[in-house]
């Protein structure tokens, strides 16, 4: 593991292996936890390509990563999960750079957003956090074999979510956290799904959530909370709860920590909200959604 200035060594040193001569994608990687991911994954000797929506903001990470992992191998390419235009030209674009990608991480995720709908017209939270990754999960599936990794970045919430009346793009009234805890929902029971039908060559699809952590995600910038709201979310999960650096643990452990196929990983912590990674197990309703609620668990430690 290369010498930087990242925390919790030890677990590292003790859950982790090598990644030397392995590429991983890492999306939403210019920020949050998405960016702590890369960090790790760099430290771990992968080649790490960013797939961020803007130029700016995924030079400037590729930037701070140099910075910090001087010889790492690291890139950026674009897509913007609001746009299936954009999400099938990144994928034609990485199969036309790599002929294996061994780690794919999907991170990039919106909470109540300032767009309504996505470029192809769906509501944007469940457009980005469900749709868009799901297609791009499915554009970029070919690159993937049965010794590499499919990784979704779900949430706590993602057993609240309701899919009343079958309506997964449900209309705008329900944006915010009911819209969030869809989306997350929605992209549990698809990965539970996909982990139980994993066909003969395709990679394990594994589930991580972080637990809770103070990132932009509720930046002002970026959601249609009020400003003052926002602040004050950040500040309090600040104090109260993990860093994005160890949350990001989760990932980490799943893509380079001895996890198979169809595993849900989260923080040990009371209620799952901070700690170092574990086993989980997928919600029941997570569960029955994926209408495969008695056929597949993923087993405890
Ligand atoms: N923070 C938490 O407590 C928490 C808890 C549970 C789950 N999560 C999940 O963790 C993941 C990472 O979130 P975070 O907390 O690290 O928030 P973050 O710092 O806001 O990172 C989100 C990332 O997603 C990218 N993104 C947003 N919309 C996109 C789009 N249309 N196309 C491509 N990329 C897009 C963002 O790009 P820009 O920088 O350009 O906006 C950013 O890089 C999300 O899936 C989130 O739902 C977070």
């Amino acid at each position: 593991m290369k010498k930087t200035t990242l925390g919790y060594q030890k677990w590292r040193e003790k859950h982790l292996t090598p990644l030397t001569g392995r590429v991983a994608v890492v999306t939403g990687g210019n920020s949050g936890i998405g960016f702590e991911s890369a960090r790790g994954l760099l430290a771990l000797g992968a080649e790490v390509v960013l797939a961020c929506r803007s130029p700016e903001r995924g030079a400037d990470a590729v930037k701070r990563l140099q910075s910090e992992f001087p010889g790492g191998h690291v890139s950026v390419e674009l897509v913007d999960l609001a746009s299936f235009a954009s999400i099938d030209a990144f994928a034609e674009n990485l199969r036309g750079r790599y002929e294996k990608i061994h780690i794919f991480l999907h991170c990039a995720g919106v909470y109540y957003p300032r767009e309504a709908r996505t470029v192809d017209g769906l509501p944007t939270t469940v457009g980005v956090n469900f749709v868009g990754t799901v297609r791009l999960s499915g554009a970029v599936l070919p690159l993937l074999d049965a010794d590499c990794r499919m990784i979704f970045t779900t949430s706590l919430t993602d057993r609240f979510g309701r899919v009343k009346g079958g309506d997964a793009l449900a209309p705008d009234k329900t944006e915010g956290y009911p819209a969030y805890a869809r989306s997350k929902h929605l992209l549990s029971a698809y990965v539970c799904r996909a982990a139980a039908t994993r066909g003969e060559g395709q990679p394990a699809f594994i589930a991580v959530h972080p637990g809770i952590t103070a990132t932009d995600l509720l930046s002002p910038a970026k959601t249609s909370h009020k400003p003052l709201f926002s602040r004050l979310g950040h500040a309090f999960l600040y104090v109260f709860t993990h860093s994005p650096e160890k949350a990001a643990l989760t990932a980490l452990w799943a893509a380079a920590g001895n996890v198979e196929n169809g595993a849900c990983i989260g923080p040990c912590g009371l209620f799952g909200i901070s700690g170092f990674p574990h086993r989980t197990r997928f919600a029941p309703s997570v569960r029955k959604s994926a209408c495969i609620s008695k056929t597949f668990r993923a087993k405890k430690p």
